[in-house]
């Protein structure tokens, strides 16, 4: 029988367990999915340890907001779609019911868009989630232009790397932050065009003599935290703040530099728009093709070693995404 991560209590990652569950049946207008490979993602970790931004159903949730596979079944009514589809899971909001820590899941037949070609299903695991937040962040609020200078923190993670090579697609200048000068060479060799390592050098002061004494036109953030005074310091005079992650959980200082706009980008919103999802996703199908966009997967696991997935992800010390295949 196929097997299904669950988890009855939240806690650390012991609580994830699996089991074997029958198939679904597609009901109308859904697809089930055979997923051949799914990313693990700080989410997912906030969810099994009961830090969820919202209830989650108990005993018997399930896991995972993005996944990839084929269509191994059709619900009656769905058309553009057939069995041995290669697709991306492209929204599970309701993932405690839906989860991609699965073998097979069903899914509204809107809700997968395509597998962009020649992308093995280990890399497509790592592509949805962080590209369309960086580039929903990036393109879509901030309205990024070719020769922008953007300034991104956490660039060593997920969201950090896919905006990268998403500002080098655009023809903008990604300058990348890590807090370990160790991390310098990595993220040049990932397309930055210049890596400030707050371990040896002031955010705001290497900003400005990175961007010629203007400051950023656009900052991504994906930390918050009490360091976000500071870093809205380092925008340009009417630049712009796009905060997508809370890596810090310390509470947020309030920026401290008035002439900011900020968004505060949450991709599910976007995600579950099928329209947004079909436009988002070729643009990544075009990044992908032209050799731009390479998701980065730091550690392959097999679903039986889900907890240990789990517990690697809580070490932070990935530098890209944890792939977990069936
Ligand atoms: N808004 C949305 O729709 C959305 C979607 C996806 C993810 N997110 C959120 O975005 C954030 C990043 O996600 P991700 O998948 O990119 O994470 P990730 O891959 O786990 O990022 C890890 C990197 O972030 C840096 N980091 C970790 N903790 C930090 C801290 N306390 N202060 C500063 N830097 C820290 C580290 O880089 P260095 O050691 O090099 O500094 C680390 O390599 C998470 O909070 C996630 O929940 C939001």
């Amino acid at each position: 029988m196929p097997r299904v991560v669950v988890f009855d209590e939240t806690g650390g990652p012991d609580v994830l367990r699996v089991v074997d569950e029958p198939v679904v049946e597609p009901a109308a207008g859904e697809v089930r999915v055979r997923i051949e490979a799914f990313a693990v993602n700080p989410l997912d970790q906030m969810v099994r340890a009961g830090q969820s931004p919202r209830p989650v159903p108990l005993p018997h949730a399930r896991l995972g907001v993005e996944g990839t596979g084929v269509i191994d079944a059709l619900g009656s009514g769905v058309t553009g779609l057939a069995v041995g589809d290669p697709v991306i899971l492209g929204a599970i909001p309701d993932f405690e019911t839906r989860g991609a820590y699965a073998e097979y899941t069903v899914l509204p037949a809107d809700r997968v868009v395509p597998r962009p070609a020649g992308l093995e299903p280990v890399a497509a695991a790592a592509l949805w989630v962080s590209y369309f937040t960086a580039y929903g962040a990036l393109v879509d609020r901030a309205g990024m232009r070719p020769g922008d200078q953007v300034l991104i923190t956490a660039a060593s993670g997920g969201v950090g790397r896919a905006a990268i090579q998403i500002a080098n697609q655009i023809g903008a200048v990604p300058i990348a932050v890590t807090r370990q000068s160790a991390k310098v060479e990595s993220l040049l060799a990932a397309g930055a065009a210049a890596v400030i390592a707050t371990d040896r050098e002031d955010i705001g002061e290497a900003t400005r003599r990175h961007t010629g004494g203007v400051g950023a036109d656009i900052i991504l953030d994906a930390v918050m935290g009490p360091g976000l005074a500071e870093l809205s310091l380092a925008a340009k005079l009417g630049g712009t703040l796009a905060t997508v992650g809370w890596l810090d959980p310390r509470p947020a200082s309030f920026p401290a530099n008035p002439s900011l706009t900020i968004y505060r980008y949450m991709s599910f919103a976007d995600m579950v728009d099928p329209v947004t999802a079909r436009r988002v996703a070729a643009f990544l199908a075009a990044g992908v093709r032209t050799g731009v966009l390479q998701p980065m997967v730091d550690r392959v696991f097999t679903l039986n070693d889900i907890v240990e997935a789990h517990r690697y992800l809580e070490k932070g010390t990935a530098t890209g995404k944890i792939v977990v295949t069936p």
